[in-house]
């Protein structure tokens, strides 16, 4: 990964649960890269148990396929320096008709895992949490001023904002136990992007539609701010926040560059010779209109600031998708497509 995060301090064997998923997979590979042993947890049908041995500059994988919900997780936890909490069902749209599901992912495999962190004495959980929590603001001036602050009151527009709280409040209720040796950081990714993104997601579906002459739906008028972050940035938060020291915290991972979704087009237009064909429509329910991080916390207390800038970023996107688009890249491509709803 980035060579000068040095990753958990003293721990080298570590849990990541969604370890198959868009964000796990790259925390995964950033992880055993540093020479980190894995056990890495994800229903998927692509992430069938098995293991790969350590070798001199990489660390061990685990493999373990199985629900959170119903899995013995206590041996996998046994010594574990850090548990990555990142599995979930992510999309926003899609949970206001897959509510059951949403509380299944979200909100029950966290506690069942907390349970097992609390009785395995498992030191640090890092969780994934969501801006979706914060339901939006007003719009931010060129200093930041209006970009969302962890002081600010959640209020989350939507069912999956609502399950991403709940997690995040159960984790922190869990560190608080006068039994529990735990404590939480709960990082609140903004839109993530980034090669291997999730198909659902806007620029996922813009590249591939822009690369192959599809139409691209905007839901509304492609005004919606958002802060997009690149996952190689949030990987380095992750392995920041999965260090020892420090108490429970929530913490922003974005930018504090919001854009719009009318910008991403041009540049993708820009970026690759080609002209998205782009059909406005409705404006999804519990779609926010602004998304912006305030980064202060972030940077004060974990020394992190993102680092890559959405030009250079959307450009190693757009090669990874003429990757995938090949002959060659067409099974990899299916396999990141799996398991994620729209
Ligand atoms: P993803 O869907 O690619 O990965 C999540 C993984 O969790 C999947 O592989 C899924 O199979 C697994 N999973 C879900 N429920 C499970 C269960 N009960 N037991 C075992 N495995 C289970 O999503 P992602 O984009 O990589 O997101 C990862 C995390 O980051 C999620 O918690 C999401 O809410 C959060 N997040 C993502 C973004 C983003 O822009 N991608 C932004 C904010 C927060
Ligand atoms: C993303 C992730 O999907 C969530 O898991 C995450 O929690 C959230 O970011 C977050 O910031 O916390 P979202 O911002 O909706 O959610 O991400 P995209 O799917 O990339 O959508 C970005 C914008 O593009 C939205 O306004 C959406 O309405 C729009 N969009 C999306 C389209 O116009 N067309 C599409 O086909 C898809």
């Amino acid at each position: 990964m980035s060579g000068d995060v040095e990753v958990l301090g003293r721990s080298r064997n570590v849990v990541v649960t969604g370890a198959a998923g868009f964000i796990g997979r790259h925390l995964v590979e950033a992880l055993r890269g540093d020479g980190v042993d894995v056990v890495g947890i994800d229903r998927r049908d692509n992430w069938n148990d098995r293991e790969i041995e350590r070798t001199e500059d990489r660390g061990y994988l685990r493999a373990v396929h199985g629900d959170l919900v119903h899995m013995d997780l206590a041996a996998l936890l046994r010594g574990a320096g850090a548990v990555f909490h990142l599995a979930a069902l992510p999309g926003v749209r899609p949970s206001w008709t897959r509510f059951p599901e949403y509380l299944h992912c979200n909100v029950l495999a966290t506690q069942r895992l907390l349970e097992a962190c609390v009785r395995a004495g498992v030191g640090r959980v890092v969780l994934a949490s969501s801006s979706s929590v914060y339901g939006g603001t007003t719009g931010v001036g060129e200093s930041g001023v209006g970009a969302m602050g962890e002081e600010q009151v959640p209020c989350p527009l939507s069912p999956y904002g609502v399950t991403k709280l709940a997690a995040e409040r159960l984790a922190l209720a869990f560190a608080a136990r006068d039994d529990a040796a735990l404590a939480v950081r709960a990082l609140r990714f903004f839109t993530v992007y980034g090669p291997g993104q999730r198909p659902d997601m806007f620029i996922s579906r813009l590249i591939r539609a822009t690369l192959t002459g599809a139409p691209i739906q905007i839901y509304g008028d492609g005004t919606q701010l958002r802060d997009f972050v690149h996952v190689s940035d949030v990987v380095r938060a992750l392995c920041l926040a999965g260090r020892a020291g420090g108490g429970s915290d929530v913490l922003n991972i974005g930018t504090g560059s919001p854009v719009t979704v009318n910008e991403v087009l041009a540049l993708t237009g820009e970026l690759t010779g080609l002209a998205p064909d782009a059909r406005y429509g409705p404006a999804r329910i519990g779609d926010v209109g602004v998304t912006a991080a305030d980064t202060t916390r972030a940077r004060d207390r974990l020394g992190f600031s993102s680092a890559v800038d959405l030009r250079t970023g959307l450009t190693a996107q757009i090669e990874w998708t003429r990757g995938a688009l090949a002959p060659a890249g067409a099974q990899a491509a299916l396999d990141t497509a799996s398991a994620s709803g729209s």
